[in-house]
């Protein structure tokens, strides 16, 4: 079996990466990545060597590259992770997001039906649903909920999504797609709201909650996460789609008045900024239809979770401090350098 990973060099696709490899020794793993400034090629060292994985840089928007990968490594499954995945840098500029998340994922999909494969898997995200009211706890996203989005990165995930469906139908592509809840664990980069906490708080710089803190988001360990795309590649049916998430709703505000107590730092640390602009306020994921169809639980609980992501930041601070040394620095003076306090 031969599985293409496309932004493997990211987040959660590295944990993916991991997570085959060693969930099934026997299958040969490439690693598809563009290696933008979301991807670390240190983050994939510890599978470098393994002779069932190969890394190839690439852009999934580069036709003549990708027509060339699979013509030469004749992939069984293509899984796509990559893509622009930060909310605040598609506020910001949209365009390549567009580009990536959506062009990239045509030029994928047309590589699947010129070389033939058993199965085309979308990453996407709960995003697309758009949010939920906080006064409605009652109210969950189900794979029925109509795509209501609200930034130009759900809004570009969502374009993917239809896409997808569309290759389904049109041209019979056996395509899955995954909606999963927000993930944290090792490897997250650190512009996002958990390892940016847990970096800050390390060097007792300013905590910025956005608004009020009181966003609602479905925390998701990464395992997880990959353990149930593994479940849905070989056991999910073909032309589905498929929520993710553990019913672990938290407000942003707690998570961080958190991360504060597991490092003993200070909440007067914790600075409220202007807010995102059309925020969601709330996401919760209904996973019953993975549930019983696949049996897919969530293993790790929120408590454990978030516990084994901050030793992991304390005991990998090489790889995250190299992060946010570099370009990072004018990322983060350009995004919170005049925010204003509110
Ligand atoms: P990430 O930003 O950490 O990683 C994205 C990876 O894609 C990087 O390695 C980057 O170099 C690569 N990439 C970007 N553009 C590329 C291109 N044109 N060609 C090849 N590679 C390219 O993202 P992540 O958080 O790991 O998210 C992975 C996927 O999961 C995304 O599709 C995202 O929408 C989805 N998702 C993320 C979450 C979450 O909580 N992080 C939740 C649900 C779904
Ligand atoms: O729900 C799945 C999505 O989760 C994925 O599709 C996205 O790729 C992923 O980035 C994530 O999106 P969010 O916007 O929910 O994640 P982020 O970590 O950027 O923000 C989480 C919440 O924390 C959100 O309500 C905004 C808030 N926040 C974030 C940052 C970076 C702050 O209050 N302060 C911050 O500095």
């Amino acid at each position: 079996m031969t599985i293409i990973v496309t932004g493997g060099a990211g987040f959660i696709g590295s944990n993916f990466i991991f997570y085959m490899l060693k969930t099934h020794p026997d299958y040969r793993i490439i690693c598809i990545d563009k290696l933008t400034y979301a991807g670390n090629l240190s983050t994939l060292k510890p599978v470098m060597d393994n002779p069932n994985f190969r890394f190839v840089k690439a852009d999934i928007c580069d036709r003549e590259a990708i027509y060339k990968l699979f013509e030469e490594e004749k992939p069984d499954i293509v899984v796509n992770f990559a893509a622009e995945s930060h909310v605040d840098r598609s506020i910001e500029d949209p365009e390549i997001f567009l580009r990536t998340n959506i062009l990239g994922t045509q030029v994928l999909m047309d590589a699947c039906r010129k070389y033939g494969i058993t199965r085309y898997h979308q990453v996407s995200t709960d995003e697309v649903y758009g949010d939920l009211p906080l006064d409605r706890p009652d109210l969950f996203f189900t794979e029925d909920t109509p795509i209501h989005t609200s930034s130009p990165y759900s809004s570009s995930k969502a374009g993917a999504d239809l896409l997808v469906m569309a290759y389904y139908r049109t041209y019979g592509l056996p395509v899955t797609i995954s909606r999963c809840s927000n993930n944290y664990g090792p490897y997250h980069f650190p512009e996002k709201l958990i390892p940016l906490m847990i970096a800050n708080a390390l060097a007792d710089k300013p905590l910025p909650v956005y608004g009020e803190g009181l966003n609602v988001r479905d925390w998701l360990y990464v395992e997880d996460h990959c353990r149930a795309i593994d479940m849905i590649i070989h056991n999910g049916r073909v032309g589905e789609v498929y929520n993710v998430g553990g019913h672990n709703e938290m407000r942003n505000i707690d998570i961080v008045k958190l991360i504060c107590k597991e490092l003993g730092k200070p909440e007067s640390l914790i600075v409220h900024v202007e807010d995102r602009k059309g925020h969601d306020m709330r996401y919760a994921i209904d996973p019953t239809k993975i549930h019983n169809e696949l049996g897919w639980l969530p293993e790790t609980k929120f408590a454990d979770g978030i516990k084994k992501t901050i030793k992991w930041y304390l005991e990998n601070k090489e790889w995250w401090e190299t992060i946010i040394s570099g370009e990072y620095q004018q990322y983060y003076e350009k995004m919170y350098g005049n925010r204003a306090e509110v």
